[in-house]
């Protein structure tokens, strides 16, 4: 066996044995399978890494450091093995790389799981991948807490916001689709919320879509809420937050059905809101139902 680290020549063989070793629901494109590798801010070739046998890729593991709300740590944002070559050790030769690199680097933790600015899922699905689960268990990773994903349905739907959004101009509020050259106010928000720069760089990914999947409400010359999507792929909500002094004016609920609507016109049939925390919210608003649950897990390393 040879390990290799992830490079553009190897990309393509990469994304096959990811593609081919996950559930169809999460598959990637090739272009998003590098957004969510290569093109990580955090991407390290010490830890992303494939394991070849006879010339043929066979398993893949996707390590990152990353800066987060509460320190650093490392986190496994993926991995996924061939089933024909599965039981042959090949995830945990690349687990072992992975993690005494992540040691050497001073880091005390690995996690299964992802926080923004770019995770496929918020965790490990333990009903779609009980092995990879019974895997990660006997490399002593203990299950911390739950992340779900919210389904909202978009067909046949109706989104307008018209007359909620007039009550708030009454209030000096406008909503509308945010301009490119408005990234600078977006980051004064985003930053003065203590929400951090991996939402701001989640929320700027939204931007890069045609047209941009990004809304944000605006008061005083200032922005005092937002929403994104299409920012971690097709499909996808979020982030999306509020400003505390704003909340409970209808302020999220108008942006939420914003995107919902720009996804609807995109021609998606359900928009699935990713690593959700309020659940009310959603549901209250837009009925969406939680459609995926994850495992965050965890194990010391030092
Ligand atoms: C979640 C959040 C965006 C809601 O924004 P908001 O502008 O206050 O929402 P709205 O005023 O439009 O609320 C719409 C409805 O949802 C309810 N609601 C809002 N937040 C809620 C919450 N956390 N729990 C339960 N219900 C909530 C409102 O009471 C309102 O109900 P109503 O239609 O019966 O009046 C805001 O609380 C926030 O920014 N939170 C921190 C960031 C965050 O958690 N983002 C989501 C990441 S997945």
């Amino acid at each position: 066996m040879q390990i290799l680290p992830l490079s553009e020549s190897n990309l393509k063989e990469a994304c096959s044995v990811y593609n081919a070793s996950v559930d169809e629901c999460d598959n990637l494109s090739l272009d998003w399978f590098r957004f969510h590798t290569l093109d990580d801010p955090d991407f390290c070739p010490e830890t992303t890494l494939l394991a070849v046998e006879d010339g043929r890729a066979a398993s893949f593991a996707h390590g990152v450091r990353r800066e987060h709300a509460n320190g650093v740590s490392g986190f496994i944002k993926s991995f996924a093995t061939l089933p024909e070559y599965r039981s042959r050790r090949y995830a945990k030769a690349l687990f072992q790389v992975i993690e005494s690199h992540l040691a050497g680097c001073g880091v005390s933790a690995v996690k299964m799981g992802c926080p923004a600015p770019r995770y496929i899922t918020p965790g490990i699905d333990p009903r779609l991948y009980t092995p990879a689960v019974d895997f990660l268990m006997g490399r002593g990773f203990k299950y911390t807490r739950m992340a779900y994903n919210m389904d909202a349905e978009l067909a046949g739907r109706n989104f307008c916001t018209k007359d909620a959004e007039d009550a708030l101009k009454s209030k000096g509020i406008i909503i509308y689709r945010m301009e490119p050259e408005e990234k600078d106010l977006l980051a004064e928000f985003i930053t003065a919320e203590g929400w951090g720069k991996n939402w701001l760089l989640e929320a700027t990914y939204a931007m890069q879509s045609n047209p941009p999947g990004l809304f944000v409400a605006k008061k005083d010359g200032k922005i005092a809420g937002f929403a994104a999507c299409g920012a971690l792929r097709p499909g996808f909500f979020g982030p999306m937050g509020t400003a505390a002094s704003m909340r409970g004016l209808g302020v999220g609920k108008i942006l939420l059905k914003k995107c919902l609507s720009h996804m609807q016109t995109m021609g998606r049939d359900t928009c699935h809101i990713s690593a959700v925390g309020p659940l009310r919210f959603y549901h209250k608003s837009v009925g969406a139902k939680v459609s995926r649950i994850f495992w965050e897990m965890e194990k010391p390393l030092i």
